[in-house]
């Protein structure tokens, strides 16, 4: 995350003057106006301090014994430091002043000058780098605007996979409407971002996007805090209190985990979508809301409608348009994309420097199952650039579970076992093991994977031991 542009004013200030008085004048001036002043007697100590510490503005003399500050315009330069450098110019180097502003200076003020004078060309230098930072944001911005994708919000969406590729038309298609989306897909597989990305894309962009996690607000209190609550409606109700459907007025409320909603919730939410009218705890009357609602699950709601866990006209009103996120194992095409978005986010958070993967680490990273899809192939690359001593992430640093299957195969053939039954039998586990944990322990779909029938494939569970998916 960058730091808004107004909250980074130009703090630090490096005075550079072989005159003792006027370095205590200017730290005590600089201090008294809000910067934090450090003062050093020559060119040469000047650039030990640049070397180790950020400054972010630059005030020095011009002429100084030895190295001046001409040189040090240059030096600075050199070294690629972007910062603000100010010079002061006694009488009769002027001429030194301008020639120190083609080579990069930002202005010079005259000696002898006033207090005054100093603060208004870093007040100047402040405006400046505050339009500059703001530039550069507002590039970004378009840059974004400008990716394939076409849209803001969606360009965080990565996928050259078919599934994620019909996600983000769709999204683009429905982000416009007010109509309620369901988003489903198992844990991990970006239900939230999708949500964030339909805010992002539609007309509401600019007002709130609230989201609600419905499985973790105790049923008690989830009313007060959807629709808000009156004045003592209640015993702890000391005064009005909005409710989420109002805090997204204008804009969307993401309601997650929705088939965790209490049954008494259901039927109140119902009326909601149909009504556009919330009725607080505790009041009389209907407000009117407009919100768009946005819900997603990693549940079966079929099932639980079935079930009678969740009301099958709410169901209904729900999945208006729905979006389903397959899970990572059914489109391991997206994996390398992910792996360089994430190595890139993490690498800025992180300071780390990692540049990408080896063919070995990248192959067992595509094998994998990824029962936690993206959610989880996030957390291994962040633990395996925390890992990793060197500037790329090695086989050696991944998981267990993540490395298991192709180590057994490996030592094996390292083993210097010759005989075709026995490597064969280690690899036939393997892959019986990998079918399984990607069907998620379904035996038919299994062996229509490994091409068995599916009593061969019962057989062989028993041979190996393989006792329950959870195992696998
Ligand atoms: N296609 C994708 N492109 C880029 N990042 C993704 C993608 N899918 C998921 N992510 C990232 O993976 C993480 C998990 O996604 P998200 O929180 O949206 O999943 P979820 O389905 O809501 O998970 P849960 O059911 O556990 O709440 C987030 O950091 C998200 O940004
Ligand atoms: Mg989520």
């Amino acid at each position: 995350m960058t730091v808004p542009a107004l909250l980074t004013p130009l703090r630090h200030v490096l005075v550079v003057d072989d005159e003792e008085g006027l370095r205590h004048m200017l730290v005590v001036l600089l201090t008294r106006e809000g910067y934090q002043a450090t003062a050093v007697g020559s060119g040469e100590a000047a650039l030990r301090e640049l070397d180790h510490k950020p400054y972010d503005v630059v005030l020095s003399d011009i002429r100084m014994p030895r190295f001046d500050g001409l040189q040090l315009v240059d030096e600075i330069r050199r070294r690629g430091l972007r910062m603000t450098v100010i010079m002061m110019s006694a009488f009769g180097t002027l001429d030194t002043a301008l020639e120190a502003m083609k080579r990069g200076a930002y202005d010079y003020i005259a000696k002898p000058f006033k207090p005054d004078e100093v603060v208004l060309v870093l007040r100047k230098a402040e405006e400046r780098e505050r339009l500059f930072r703001e530039n550069q944001s507002l590039k970004r911005a378009l840059a974004a605007r400008a990716s394939p994708n076409g849209l803001r919000g969606i360009d965080q969406i990565l996928g050259q996979s078919k599934g994620m590729q019909e996600i983000a038309r769709t999204i683009r298609k429905i982000a416009e409407y007010k109509t309620t989306v369901l988003v489903t897909g198992e844990s991990g597989t970006g239900k939230e971002m999708v949500a964030r990305a339909l805010h992002a894309c539609s007309p509401r962009a600019k007002d709130p996007f609230v989201a609600v996690n419905c499985a973790a607000i105790p049923e008690a209190l989830l009313e007060s805090e959807l629709f808000g609550h009156r004045k003592g409606a209640f015993t702890d109700a000391h005064r009005d209190k909005r409710g989420l459907f109002e805090e997204a007025s204008g804009g969307t409320l993401f309601l997650d985990e929705i088939g965790d909603l209490p049954v008494a919730l259901q039927v109140k939410l119902l009326r909601v979508l149909q009504e556009q009218e919330i009725r607080p705890v505790g009041a009389v009357s209907d407000v009117k809301i407009d919100v768009r609602v946005i819900a997603a699950t990693a549940r079966d709601l079929p099932g639980e409608v079935k079930e009678g866990r969740f009301r099958e006209d709410l169901y209904y009103r729900l999945n208006v348009l729905q979006i389903h996120l397959p899970p990572l194992r059914d489109r391991k095409e997206d994996i390398p994309a992910l792996l360089e978005h994430f190595i890139a986010k993490i690498n800025t958070r992180l300071g780390t420097r990692i540049g990408g993967t080896s063919t070995d680490a990248l192959q067992l990273l595509i094998d994998h199952a990824w029962p936690g899809n993206v959610r989880e192939l996030e957390n291994t690359v962040e633990r395996a650039m925390v890992l990793s001593d060197g500037n790329r992430i090695d086989a050696e640093v991944l998981p267990d579970k993540v490395r298991e299957s192709r180590d057994k195969i490996r030592l094996t053939l390292l083993s210097g076992e010759l005989s075709i039954k026995k490597t064969t039998r280690v690899i036939e586990e393997e892959l019986i093991r990998k079918a399984l944990r990607e069907t998620r322990g379904n035996r038919t779909n299994a062996a229509k994977l490994l091409e068995i029938s599916h009593r061969a494939l019962l057989y062989k569970i028993k041979e190996f031991g393989i006792e329950s998916a959870g195992k696998i």
